[in-house]
């Protein structure tokens, strides 16, 4: 069985002692079965509980595992996801982080052999969004950052967010049965309203990638009052459980995105940026759309012809065609 990384080891050997025991374990069984304390078992049972998962307690008797969690821990995920790289190397998991993808930074520029690693928090009080724009980050949603390592040249690394987009989009369809779609540059929508966000953080040289740090926002449990602020002329947003009516599974969703993230990784790297944006054309509804494109405060209409193989957007305007390398996009459907 594949296990999470040194930190969270004590606390899965844990799970697996009460898991394994029928009916309620005492606490000075689990004490004495673990070699802790009573008080670090009940401080585990108080990290389990955290972390999602039902344990009941009875006094006099002990506790018992009632269900596990939909949680994106790391040790869940580690046994549900069939990856060589993505989330097969370190992986940190915190119940309040400032922004995962600030942490997913610290991780690329310490250690040498980063590439894989996933940071996922449940909730975030800095949490980034393009163009220098917060991204708000309540429980309930799927917030995380992967650093990677590409063997691709700098350029290449445009589509890298094309590359996580596709995985969203996936995974969500995949878990959910929700028709997601892809809007440029790398938004996931549904009805025309946005799920899901992706970020880039790359540290490169002219030719050659150091590290890129690909930051994923996914709208999944939460309740979309809570996110629905400072949003002036952006498009309208929606969460998983707003269009299902009912909490989705997040553990199952990560380790499916972890999963396509992987795929479509090797294929930008194997099948190179045209098969990554033949990929993300058959996914997205807006092409031969009408859009108006904002790009520091300056809207420009025109239609949306095609996406070239860096990842730029193809308008044609009143006044020709014209390639567009970054901006807010708005669609009319
Ligand atoms: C966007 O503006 O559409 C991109 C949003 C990206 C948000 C994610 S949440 C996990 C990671 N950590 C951050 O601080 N931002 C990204």
């Amino acid at each position: 069985m594949a296990r999470a990384s040194g930190e969270y080891k004590r606390l899965e050997e844990f799970l697996e002692l009460l898991s394994r025991h029928e009916g309620y374990a005492s606490g000075q069984f689990l004490a004495k079965k673990a070699g802790i304390s009573r008080s670090a078992v009940w401080k585990q049972i108080r990290r389990l509980r955290q972390c999602g998962y039902a344990i009941e307690s009875l006094h006099g008797m002990g506790y018992r595992l009632a269900s596990s969690t939909t949680y994106p821990v790391p040790w869940e995920l580690a046994k549900a996801m069939r990856t060589a790289i993505v989330g097969r190397g370190r992986m940190v998991y915190r119940d309040n982080a400032d922004s995962t993808q600030t942490i997913a930074i610290a991780l690329a520029e310490k250690h040498t052999d980063a590439a894989g690693a996933v940071v996922i928090a449940e909730q975030q009080s800095g949490g980034r969004g393009r163009m220098k724009r917060r991204w708000l980050s309540p429980r309930g949603g799927v917030w995380l950052s992967v650093v990677l390592k590409p063997g691709i040249p700098t350029a290449t690394s445009t589509l890298l967010p094309f590359v996580a987009a596709l995985a969203v989009c996936d995974a969500v369809r995949e878990t959910t049965g929700l028709s997601a779609a892809l809007k440029w540059p790398n938004d996931v929508m549904i009805k025309g309203k946005k799920v899901a966000g992706i970020l880039l953080d790359l540290s490169a040289e002219a030719e050659t990638v150091n590290y890129a740090v690909i930051g994923i926002g996914i709208n999944a449990n939460v309740d979309t009052s809570k996110i629905k602020i400072d949003r002036e002329g952006r498009p309208e947003i929606t969460s998983l459980k707003e269009e299902l009516g009912k909490d989705i599974d997040r553990l199952r969703l990560t380790a499916t995105l972890l999963e396509k993230l992987e795929q479509f990784y090797l294929v930008l790297e194997k099948g190179g940026p045209a098969k990554i944006v033949a990929e993300w054309r058959r996914r997205s509804d807006m092409l031969g759309k009408k859009v108006s494109v904002v790009q520091q405060g300056r809207a420009e209409e025109g239609v949306a012809q095609d996406i070239n193989d860096d990842g730029s957007l193809l308008l044609k305007t009143a006044s020709g065609t014209v390639s567009i390398v970054s901006g807010d996009i708005h669609v009319s459907y």
